[in-house]
């Protein structure tokens, strides 16, 4: 069996459902209620940032009074137990992973901080942003939801596809499959000679580029998962 010294993980919004926090694509999810284009694109904060700071407000209020699962605890444990290294990425701009106690590299953003258009400052959010809320830095009216819209570049690239790269296990977690460049990381990992396991209650639309997959809810799966892991040390 293959030696395992590095694992990376990539977490999506299925590891935070049985948190009561809602998916993206499942029936009912966030993109059935809202249009992408009214709420997470740049063009549609120009046109209407009242209503793109509306969505992420109720978004950041949901999530503060979320707590993390066992899944995201399971992962903290691996984590903090694992005698190699455990790289989490994640999509996810909740902090629940956070909250259980993991460090995350969130390459999509964060509810609770705010960035500003103009120069690039970040902050802690205030629980409610509004329009015409100024930069602690340079002061202008530019603040926004450090949140990665459509058509733009993901956070912490070269440091996630480094870790991708020479990982010897990838594990994609509660995860479509439908988004990029997060989507090919399973290639990526496979071409450099990682195993690959998804975690998901169903096949995903990346699931042919899996060589293991378990189905079931990621608060069931994670920790059998996790156990396996750490037993086979
Ligand atoms: N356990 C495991 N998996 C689950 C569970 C659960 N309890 N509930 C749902 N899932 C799975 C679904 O089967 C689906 O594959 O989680 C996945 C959720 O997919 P999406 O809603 O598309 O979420 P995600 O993959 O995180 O979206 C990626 O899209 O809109 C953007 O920026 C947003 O980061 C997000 C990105």
């Amino acid at each position: 069996m293959r030696r395992i010294d590095q694992i990376v993980i990539l977490t999506g919004a299925g590891i935070s459902a049985e948190s009561g926090l809602g998916t993206f694509r499942d029936e009912g999810g966030l993109w059935a209620q809202h249009k992408i284009e009214d709420v997470a694109t740049p063009e549609a904060f120009l046109r209407n940032p009242d209503l793109v700071h509306r969505f992420y407000n109720a978004r950041r209020a949901q999530a503060a009074k979320a707590q993390p699962n066992a899944a995201h605890k399971a992962i903290a444990r691996l984590q903090a137990t694992f005698s190699g290294t455990v790289v989490l990425v994640t999509q996810n701009v909740d902090g629940l992973h956070e909250k259980a106690g993991s460090p995350a590299i969130h390459m999509h953003g964060e509810l609770s901080c705010a960035l500003c258009a103009a120069c690039e400052h970040r902050w802690d959010a205030p629980m409610t942003m509004a329009v015409g809320d100024t930069c602690p830095a340079c002061a202008s009216s530019t603040a926004r939801p450090d949140i990665v819209w459509f058509g733009e570049m993901p956070y912490h690239m070269e440091e996630i596809v480094e870790a991708v790269q020479t990982c010897d296990l990838f594990a994609a977690i509660g995860t479509s499959g439908q988004v990029y460049p997060a989507a090919g990381f399973v290639e990526e990992a496979r071409m450099a000679g990682a195993a690959t396991v998804e975690l998901n209650l169903r096949d995903s639309d990346m699931s042919h580029a899996f060589e293991e997959h378990i189905t079931g809810p990621a608060s069931d799966t994670v920790p059998r998962w996790v156990d396996q892991i750490l037993n086979g040390q």
